[in-house]
């Protein structure tokens, strides 16, 4: 196909779903704002889908602070969020105009987004401390266009955008959560939300591609089957009264490695269960951020709690490569029209949900 028949007119003003301020679902609003325009060394993106994540509405709650008390601004570079903000980290959709460094061949790729920028060096890049992360410093994918850095543009590693963008910030903290505990194969992990984001790509990852064994964990056992045909060896509900011997009992011995999204509620079993040298990773609080530790239980068993938030351009890369290859399935739970993005957060926050809550964009398919 010529280039020029790639060509598509641009609008000057789209849709997006925009926070207007901190607060709740009301504060998400349909607006037509301009369409963006890219600078020299971007692109112009039509978004065809965008994953809901729970940092879409901690930001919009002011869950990471607020900018009413000097210590607690939200947002990546402690600045507050700057209002109207487009919500949306995990975007896929297609190249229709590029800035005047970016080779042109490039429109009508189809692809999803490395979420954040940074000026740290490959390897620390999610650990500087100038991330500008959309949703937080830049606006993100609740919208029909966005404007990223070409070379933060990854090809769609699958024909559908709602499943290619259903894996970008859940999968991408999996994947990072697994490399910096440097699980080994034949290792036993638990694995805490299994039925979630982040949990759910975690089971299939530590399984399909890092080679453990898996005991995940989940409220109800319904979803068994379904965990156990991702990669789980055993499944166990939370709300056991006896879970840390569930756990022992079902790996057979004590754990080597905890992936954790949920925090307080779990906390003490996730350290009880782990062997002398085990450790915990730890990316979410989605139950409860502030717990009790009894140190003594961390040195005595010579443990390591390894913090971890988003992850590498070269994980990211390597995640997308095993999406490639089929080693990793798309679990998508439910798809919104852009236009019903609070209903979307809302069934997000409240539903026993199963992967992924995608918003679709339908008037651009
Ligand atoms: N640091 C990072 O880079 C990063 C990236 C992504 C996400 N996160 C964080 O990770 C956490 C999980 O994110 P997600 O996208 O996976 O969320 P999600 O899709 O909403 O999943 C949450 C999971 O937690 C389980 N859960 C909820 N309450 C629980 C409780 N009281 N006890 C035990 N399990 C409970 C849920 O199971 P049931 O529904 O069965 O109760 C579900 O499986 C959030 O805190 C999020 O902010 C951090």
């Amino acid at each position: 196909m010529e280039r020029n028949e790639l060509l598509e007119p641009i609008p000057s003003q789209m849709k997006a779903v925009v926070v207007t301020e901190y607060g709740g679902l009301e504060k998400l609003e349909e607006r037509m704002v301009p369409v963006p325009i890219p600078n020299e060394n971007e692109v112009l993106v039509k978004i065809y889908a965008c994953a809901v994540n729970n940092s879409d509405i901690l930001m919009r709650e002011g869950g990471y602070g607020t900018d009413t008390k000097e210590n607690e601004r939200a947002g990546w570079k402690r600045e507050g969020i700057s209002f109207p903000r487009v919500p949306g980290t995990d975007v896929a959709g297609k190249i229709i105009s590029a800035g005047s460094n970016i080779d042109p061949k490039c429109i009508g790729e189809n692809v999803v987004l490395f979420p954040f920028m940074s000026s740290g060096a490959d390897g620390s890049e999610h650990m500087a401390e100038d991330i500008t992360l959309m949703s937080s410093e830049c606006d993100g994918g609740y919208a029909e266009y966005i404007t990223w850095p070409k070379e933060l543009c990854r090809p769609m590693p699958l024909e559908s955008y709602a499943e290619s963008a259903s894996f970008i910030v859940s999968c991408f903290t999996a994947w990072h959560m697994l490399e910096k505990s440097n699980v080994v194969p034949g290792e036993k992990i638990l694995i805490t939300g299994a039925t979630g984001g982040v949990g759910s790509y975690a089971v299939q990852l530590a399984s399909k591609v890092f080679g453990a064994e898996v005991i995940a964990l989940a409220r109800d056992l319904s979803c068994k089957e379904r965990l156990i045909d991702l990669g789980a060896s055993e499944v166990l509900s939370y709300k056991s009264a006896t879970l840390s011997d569930d756990i022992l009992k079902a790996a057979g011995g004590e754990i080597d490695v905890v992936l954790d999204v949920v925090g307080n509620p779990l906390f003490s079993t996730c350290l009880q269960v782990l062997r002398n040298g085990g450790r915990l990773a730890t990316s979410g609080a989605v139950a409860g951020a502030v717990t009790q530790l009894d140190i003594r239980t961390v040195y005595l068993k010579h443990l390591s709690i390894i913090g971890c938030t988003l992850g590498t351009r070269k994980e990211f890369d390597q995640m997308l490569s095993e999406i490639r290859e089929g080693k990793i399935q798309p679990l998508i739970d439910k798809v919104f029209p852009l236009e019903r993005a609070r209903d979307a957060q809302e069934y997000f926050k409240k539903s026993e949900k199963f992967g992924k809550v995608i918003l679709q964009n339908e008037t651009n398919i």
